[in-house]
């Protein structure tokens, strides 16, 4: 084509420009994938801390496989439970527009997939880059079904920073020394908290540090001088976590799926369903050095308190594991279990990279208070109400315990007109006032179980403000929005001042994200823009809080014509 000549008049420079847009319209599709992948969801053997275990694993891998796709890619996933329990899959972070059907909450956008049955999850990835996972959302299975999901950039489309010269997805996780389906199982029977995790992982390995395990630490060569990319993952259960590497520096570039301002930092922190980018560079003297992670707790309960290493080894040092030989690496310095300093000055510095568009007028603001909560039981200290004093554990949200439904999954209820599912009268603030972080007269613990949802205008402009309450005990706890990425516009401890705090709102460059946790004793805004119609589920991301009802759910209405409403549901869409 003779570009050069197009232009002498204007009529035809309007042709021009047409033609080219025709053509990077059909480019964008011509450079979309499809992604067919078959996940069976079965029973392995899988050896860790000196014993056996029959483990729920996707293909026989322990973490499952690593999705690797492009912005604007699709996703064709065909899940086969041949387990004995039932199964759901969720595609933590991706926005689903309009496609609720494949987001995956069991009881909320679908019914289980039964043990035998299988269901096919499409979707597409419409402008989010970086990391996000994918895991199970069914009961505890997601302890060991879960993945990671890359998603790169557009062809032809580099990244923010200088090419890495390699990339590693860093999966931290929770193992338990038994079926962590009969720890969720035992607990809620008893009402009392789930045991707590036997080791941490790295990319399913414990490492170094515990028994039986420092033969299969996980090990990264790096070439001396190269800057390489670690995709961080937390995709432990229960355990907000610290990271470093041994004498380097990490500069973060993203977290959930959206570029950052880049800053250098020794440690980050990570809670369960974040995700965070970071650039290493080999500069450091040839040696082998650990990479480590430990817990950061905030609440006043047993914690796993052990650490997970895997190896960071310079193809140069002079004994590496090839030759035979073992030096010992380098431990990095973690912070303190309880150092709230440093996690909160960590989670301070994240900017989105360029301008937000942030909604700065509201049309809703809501506050939810989130924390534990008792039930008093008739018969305390029975087999049944083995929590504190003779109770059982719960959890809430403006004093609501939410409740799976059983018979339905909320979607399918909406979308059929199913009356009796749930209702839509989740109060948008605590039905109480009291001094949420101070403390709680005993009156005010004990929350109500019920299947209320927050009903949304479609595009209605929504803040959120989440205030942790020190009902049994603050707590840090990762708020995750399905179906959307918000922007934290601020944070603080102590109780929530809604005269002064949000003129100290950043509503320039806040970053942009799935999973905020609330400080413990404090505090967290976000907002966003209801623009994808459905119901979705907000939850906080410990899967010791989320059974104890620690959720609800939001249903977005559906706008005007067929591109601002719920797709219809896939024919093979499991039916409860
Ligand atoms: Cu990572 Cu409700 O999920």
């Amino acid at each position: 084509m003779e570009f050069h000549k197009v232009g002498a008049k204007p009529c035809s420079s309007y042709l021009f420009f047409a033609i080219l847009l025709l053509f990077a319209f059909l480019a964008s599709f011509a450079d979309a994938a499809v992604h067919f992948h078959e996940f069976v969801i079965e029973a392995k053997p899988v050896k860790r801390l000196c014993r056996t275990h029959s483990t729920i694993t996707v293909n026989g891998q322990f973490p499952g496989p690593t999705l690797e796709v492009r912005d604007g890619d699709t996703l064709v996933i065909k899940a086969i439970n041949r387990a004995r329990y039932n199964v759901t899959l969720h595609w933590h972070g991706v926005r689903q527009l309009r496609n609720p059907w494949a987001d995956g909450p069991e009881f909320v956008t679908q019914c289980p997939i039964r043990p035998g049955q299988s269901y096919t999850y499409q979707f597409t990835i419409q402008n989010q880059q970086g990391t996000l996972w994918w895991h199970a959302h069914s009961k505890w299975l997601r302890a060991t079904v879960y993945g990671a999901l890359i998603i790169y950039p557009k062809l032809g489309s580099p990244y923010p920073f200088p090419m890495p010269k390699r990339e590693i997805p860093i999966l931290l996780g929770e193992w338990w020394d038994r079926n962590p389906m009969d720890v969720l199982r035992l607990a809620l029977f008893t009402g009392a908290a789930p045991n707590i995790s036997d080791a941490l992982t790295i990319n399913g390995q414990p490492g170094d540090l515990y028994r039986c395990s420092s033969k299969e630490t996980a090990i990264f060569p790096v070439e001396a001088g190269e800057t390489i990319l670690l995709r961080i993952i937390n995709s432990a259960m229960n355990e907000e976590m610290f990271f470093g590497v041994a004498n380097h520096k990490l500069t973060v570039v993203a977290v959930d799926s959206a570029y950052t301002k880049p800053f250098a930092t020794n440690v980050i922190m990570i809670a369960p369903g974040q995700t965070t980018d970071v650039l290493l560079t080999a500069d450091q003297t040839p040696a082998r050095y650990y990479m480590a992670a430990h817990a950061y707790n905030t609440a006043n309960a047993p914690f796993d308190n052990t650490t997970t290493t895997a190896i960071l080894e310079y193809k140069s040092a002079p004994f590496s594991a090839k030759k035979g030989q073992s030096l010992k690496p380098i431990f990095p310095q973690l912070p303190g279990f309880n150092d709230t300093a440093t996690a909160t000055a960590f989670t301070a510095q994240l900017r989105s990279i360029s301008k937000a568009k942030v909604p700065l007028e509201i049309d809703e603001s809501l506050f939810f208070t989130v924390g534990l909560g008792l039930i008093n039981c008739t018969n305390p200290n029975s087999r049944r109400c083995q929590g504190p004093n003779g109770t059982r554990f719960a959890a809430s949200i403006n004093n609501v315990s939410f409740v799976f439904p059983r018979r339905n999954s909320l979607m399918q209820a909406y979308y059929q007109g199913q009356p009796g599912i749930f209702t839509t009268d989740f109060p948008p603030f605590p039905p109480v006032q009291y001094d949420y972080s101070g403390n709680v007269p005993r009156g005010l613990w004990q929350p109500v179980k019920a299947t209320k949802l927050l009903k949304l205008k479609y595009r209605s402009k929504v803040q959120i403000v989440f205030q942790d309450t020190s009902v049994v005990t603050v707590e840090d706890h990762p708020m995750h929005l399905h179906g959307y990425q918000f922007y934290v516009v601020g944070s603080g401890f102590g109780n929530f001042d809604p005269k002064n705090d949000p003129a100290k709102f950043n509503l320039i460059d806040p970053p942009e994200r799935n999973t905020i946790g609330t400080p413990p004793g404090g505090w967290v805004a976000i907002r966003f823009e209801a623009d994808n119609p459905g119901i979705w589920l907000l939850h906080c991301h410990l899967d010791s809080h989320l059974p104890w009802g620690l959720a609800t759910a939001l249903l977005v209405e559906n706008g005007v014509g067929k591109l601002q409403t719920v797709q219809p549901p896939p024919l093979d869409l499991p039916r409860c």
